[in-house]
């Protein structure tokens, strides 16, 4: 399958990162070729609504999302989010990158997915805004969710590494 791993976080060794390279690696292990997006680290913006693009062409914006991103979803098997938890959401830029799958909706339909989050606290409810997101997200773009990883209690790299979440990505992505 041609997966691309979308990532949102500004940590380069963070918590999240963590989960995208052992999903990475145990994809790759089994033959997968993955394309990896930092929306962190790219010249990226939101969405403008112009509707310019008519959900169905070009952005007007010429950026690392137009430029470099959006033919890899329209081409690809499997999207995979990968978010530290803010404020209950994904990070405003990995949402960027979720915004602007507008200009081509129609043809970033029907994939497979995956999530991969992590989170400094650990309550019950921790997760559920970013759960029920994710699951309206692929109602609404007819996703086949293939696994959701919810690190909770994961504020920083040492606490996670000691965990299991880091194995459970890794074998998602031999799985997958
Ligand atoms: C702007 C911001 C908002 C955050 N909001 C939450 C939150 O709502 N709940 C939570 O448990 N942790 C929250 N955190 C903590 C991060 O989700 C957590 O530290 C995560 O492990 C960071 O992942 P990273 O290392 O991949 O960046 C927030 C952190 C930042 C910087």
């Amino acid at each position: 399958m041609k997966i691309v791993v979308v990532t949102g976080s500004p940590h380069k060794a963070g918590t999240s990162a963590l989960l995208a390279d052992k999903f990475i690696e145990g994809a790759e292990s089994k033959g997968h070729k993955v394309f990896r997006f930092n929306a962190a680290f790219e010249d990226i913006h939101p969405c403008r609504g112009c509707d310019a693009c008519g959900m169905n062409g070009p952005c007007v914006q010429k950026d690392a999302i137009e430029e470099k991103l959006i033919q890899k979803l329209v081409d690809c098997d499997m999207i995979v989010l990968v978010t530290p938890l803010y404020y209950f959401g994904f990070s405003a830029q990995l949402k960027t990158v979720i915004d602007r799958f507008y200009s081509r909706t129609g043809s970033i339909h029907k994939k497979k997915s995956a999530l991969l989050a992590t989170a400094w606290n650990n309550d019950s409810w921790t997760m559920t805004a970013l759960k029920a997101h994710y699951t309206r997200l692929c109602q609404y773009m007819e996703w086949q969710d293939q696994g959701q990883i919810y690190a909770t209690g994961c504020g920083y790299r040492s606490a996670i590494e000691g965990t299991e979440f880091p194995v459970q990505a890794l074998e998602l992505g031999k799985k997958v």
